[in-house]
């Protein structure tokens, strides 16, 4: 069921871009003609060689056919059709001849009502006389119809209707792109339908756009991405994040590139102070509470846009920016040199209407109080050897109290000024703030906008699209006026969408956001999404009246607000949750001290202790021997140690591993690996302190001919008096193993020898440990259970005796030491 809203015949569609040149030029024009007679046979040649030109090359180039899914939704009104349209402009004279299918699942009539509607409210480029704005208008809606698109027969009578048309018009057919603007639970159907009946024939491309959400953690996101990988080719998915298509944010590699030469100094930790990625709205979420309530402001914005802005400003420039697959690469790069968050990485808020909003948009009762964040800040850091160190701050919010996006960076200032501040100039004054801002838009300035501040340097942008701005007296940015800055913005201001519409069809596949790009962004937020879950966010009230409630402070790995929440703005009693369960508490399991809390509490807890034995150990012995187990458990620990704790003794410390997996110490499965990159690199430990365990020798892994086991146990004979570790902290492995000693092992359970050789029954299974022997000489040993998934072996476990060959860990009682259990209370209490 398919309705154009003219007829045009085929040839006009091909015939009008030359005309078009000629009215543009003026030269059908009566008045024209008429004074210089002989000039119409003239015209009439010209025009005809023109059309024929075009015809050719429209042959030559194709048919290309736009379906345009939940063409009635908002996105579509407010921004899909106009960008259609925009294509429409620019490349129909180019050659191609286009049809615009707007598709839904409302009934052709109503839907056609719809479409008439929007087409009707397009507008052309400033620069566009009203007259030819009409004629063009008129000439895209004859090329566009609407047509109700549910079942497979309508997706099958879709395709015949292209074949049809393309072989009516004696047209070559050159691709389709279909643009999926609805919700992600109809992608599956729509996927499978495109895919068996909708492929264009040999020869022509299909193009299959996607709209966010792309999943609601990384899960959802696998499935998603596996489930449309079943249909599409990588290469036929564009997955649409609407800010890559932002001129500002489309620029930040091209000035990174075209600026080198002035930024390969700058852009790395020795200079830059702290970079932060804002995108502050004034809306709120009123109408759209049901999709909002499911995601909230991370997922909905942080996620994707200010996460995208996040690598392009922090990734290694490839050596030629407009390879996707470099660009690609390199953004991964980025994204495995993430410092994994923690809770304490975040703050979050939500605008005090909100509730009341989503009880009465979602039906919800009136004791409902929603978690669902509105605002949040976060601290990122990215740890590698150019940003180590400098903190990435990405804040953004519903309801605050202004709208703007940027992402700024603010070098360091370690200039001192011998003369008196009213007569430092812009240009030369190393004292002034010194910074590159890219303004994506809004705010005062009111357009996006490239700024850098005078004494860095004059940037270099493209002539043709980008010009400076200088006529804006009085206006003052981050606490400058704009006369500090060189600032450049577009020449032509464009929507992301059409730019974005116009690189799908150009296939610039730069613009949109691959699987592995999508994943590694989930695989980064989704464990900080876990932990906020059940956070309560801070109350604000919205607007101007926020006040400072909603501002911040950083230090090193924690970001916390600056004031107390505003008492008023708290709902009544009872139904703002209190921090009560944030307590530590303290009772005995398998008759030695517990010490139970939530997760972060119980490892800021752990790691108290251990730089206190560790202080205590150095005032008394001069070093302290520290043997630390592997896995994920200890990886916040290590965190922990490595952000928190400046007095700790590493200088004096001796770093040993309580067990290894028999793979090279490079393997990210190395034990030795993940202590390296969570504390190692970020502490001052002298590296003859640091003790890995020999298990590559002679190019072979854990040979028994090699020795390692035994060479390890000399060496920590050698060093540690009576092979007695001041600390061993420990893990139990949800069949009661405990360091890599495993139920039923045949050594290390008990016997003379210090370290073992063992088998894991999971890979990699050779593996070596320390014997339960040699953790029972330390002074203290610490084990920690973390999660629900030990709830079961910690349960059983505390009922068990002293059987370590069935439970290892059972094995643990260090002969005049002490044992200290440090569990949260997932582990503990279900
Ligand atoms: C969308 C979010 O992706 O971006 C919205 O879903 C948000 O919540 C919007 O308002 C902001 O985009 P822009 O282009 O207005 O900055």
């Amino acid at each position: 069921m398919s309705a154009s809203f003219t007829g045009t015949p085929p040839l006009i569609h091909a015939l009008w871009p030359a005309k078009a040149v000629l009215t543009a030029m003026g030269m059908l024009a009566e008045p024209y003609v008429k004074r210089h007679p002989g000039v119409r046979e003239m015209l009439a040649a010209t025009v005809y060689v023109a059309l024929l030109g075009c015809l050719q090359a429209q042959q030559l180039q194709g048919h290309v056919s736009i379906i345009l899914l939940g063409a009635t939704g908002d996105l579509a009104k407010k921004y899909l059709w106009q960008g259609l349209f925009q294509l429409y402009l620019d490349e129909a004279g180019k050659g191609h001849s286009f049809r615009f299918h707007g598709t839904a699942l409302t009934s052709t009539e109503q839907g056609q009502e719809v479409i008439a509607k929007v087409l009707e409210s397009l507008s052309c480029p400033s620069d566009t006389a009203p007259g030819r704005c009409a004629e063009l208008k008129a000439q895209f809606q004859q090329l566009s119809e609407y047509r109700s698109l549910k079942t497979p027969e309508d997706y099958l009578a879709l395709s015949k209707d292209i074949e049809a048309q393309v072989q009516h018009e004696g047209l070559q057919e050159a691709g389709r792109i279909f643009y999926l603007s609805v919700p992600p639970f109809a992608y599956a159907d729509i996927a499978r339908n495109i895919n068996s009946s909708c492929r264009p024939g040999p020869g022509a491309w299909l193009r299959v756009v996607l709209e966010k959400p792309f999943g609601h953690d990384h899960h959802s996101a696998q499935q998603l991405a596996a489930e449309l990988g079943s249909f599409f080719q990588e290469e036929e998915m564009y997955r649409v994040d609407h800010y890559l298509g932002k001129q500002v944010v489309a620029q930040i590699l091209p000035f990174r590139d075209q600026n080198r030469k002035a930024l390969d100094g700058l852009w790395n930790r020795h200079h830059v102070e702290r970079v932060e990625i804002i995108m502050k709205e004034t809306v709120d979420t009123a109408g759209r509470t049901s999709f909002y309530e499911e995601y909230g402001v991370i997922r909905d914005v942080i996620q994707n846009h200010l996460t995208e802005i996040l690598t392009l400003v922090a990734m290694e420039l490839p050596g030629n920016i407009s390879s996707p697959e470099a660009v690609l690469q390199h953004k991964l790069q980025a994204f495995r040199a993430l410092r994994g968050l923690q809770k304490s990485s975040a703050v979050v808020g939500q605008y005090q209407a909100y509730s009341q909003q989503v009880r009465r948009e979602l039906q919800k009762p009136d004791s409902f109080h929603s978690l669902t964040p509105t605002f949040a800040g976060i601290l990122v850091h990215v740890d590698n050897l150019r940003w180590e160190g400098v903190p990435f701050i990405l804040m953004s919010g519903k309801a605050l109290d202004e709208r703007v996006s940027y992402a700024r960076i603010l070098f360091k200032n370690q200039a001192y000024c011998a003369q008196s501040e009213r007569r430092w100039e812009a240009e030369q004054s190393q004292c002034l703030p010194r910074q590159v801002v890219f303004y994506i838009g809004h705010g005062e300035l009111g357009s996006p906008a490239v700024l850098v501040s005078r004494n860095l340097f004059r940037p270099s942008l493209p002539s043709a699209s980008w010009w400076e701005v200088t006529d804006r007296p009085g206006l003052r940015l981050f606490g400058r006026p704009l006369s500090d800055f060189y600032a450049y913005s577009p020449v032509r201001e464009q929507d992301a969408y059409s730019i974005l519409i116009s690189h799908i069809f150009h296939h610039r596949k730069d613009s949109f956001i691959t699987t592995e790009n999508l994943l590694a962004s989930w695989v980064f937020w989704t464990p900080l999404l876990e932990s906020l879950a059940r956070e309560v966010p801070r109350l604000y009230p919205g607007g101007a009246e926020n006040g400072p409630v909603l501002d911040f402070e950083f230090s090193s790995n924690r970001l916390s607000f600056s004031q107390p929440p505003l008492e008023q703005v708290v709902p009544g009693p009872g139904s703002a949750p209190t921090p009560s369960h944030f307590q530590v508490l303290t009772a005995k399991y398998r008759h030695s001290p517990l010490i139970s809390a939530w997760p972060e509490e119980l490892i800021a807890r752990l790691a108290g202790d251990i730089e206190a034995a560790a202080v205590r150990a150095v005032q008394r012995f001069g070093k302290f021997h520290l043997a630390l187990s592997g896995g994920s458990s200890p990886v916040a620990l290590f965190q922990q140690l490595a952000t928190g704790h400046y007095g700790f003794p590493w200088a004096h410390t001796h770093l040993w591993l309580v067990d290894e997996r028999c793979v090279p110490l490079w393997d990210p499965e190395s034990n030795f690996q993940g202590l390296q990159a969570h504390l190692l690199q970020h502490v001052r430990v002298p590296h003859y302190n640091v003790h890995p365990m020999p298990v590559q020798r002679h190019q072979r892994l854990c040979a028994e001919e090699d020795r390692g086991a035994q060479a390890y146990a000399e060496e920590i004979s050698a060093l540690v008096t009576n092979s007695s570790f001041d600390l061993v902290l420990l893990g139990m492995g949800m069949d009661g193993h405990t360091a890599s000693l495993f139920p039923q092992s045949p050594t290390g359970l008990d016997g003379e020898q210090l370290v073992v050789r063992t088998e894991s029954p999971s890979r990699p299974f050779q593996r070596m440990s320390l014997s339960l022997p040699l953790i029972n000489r330390a002074r203290k040993v610490a084990v920690l259970v973390m999660g629900r998934m030990k709830r079961d072996i910690a349960m059983l476990v505390s009922r068990v005796g002293h059987e370590p060959k069935k439970w290892p860990i059972s094995g643990v009682l260090p002969a005049s030491g002490q044992l200290v259990w440090y569990m949260d209370y997932e582990a503990f209490l279900g």
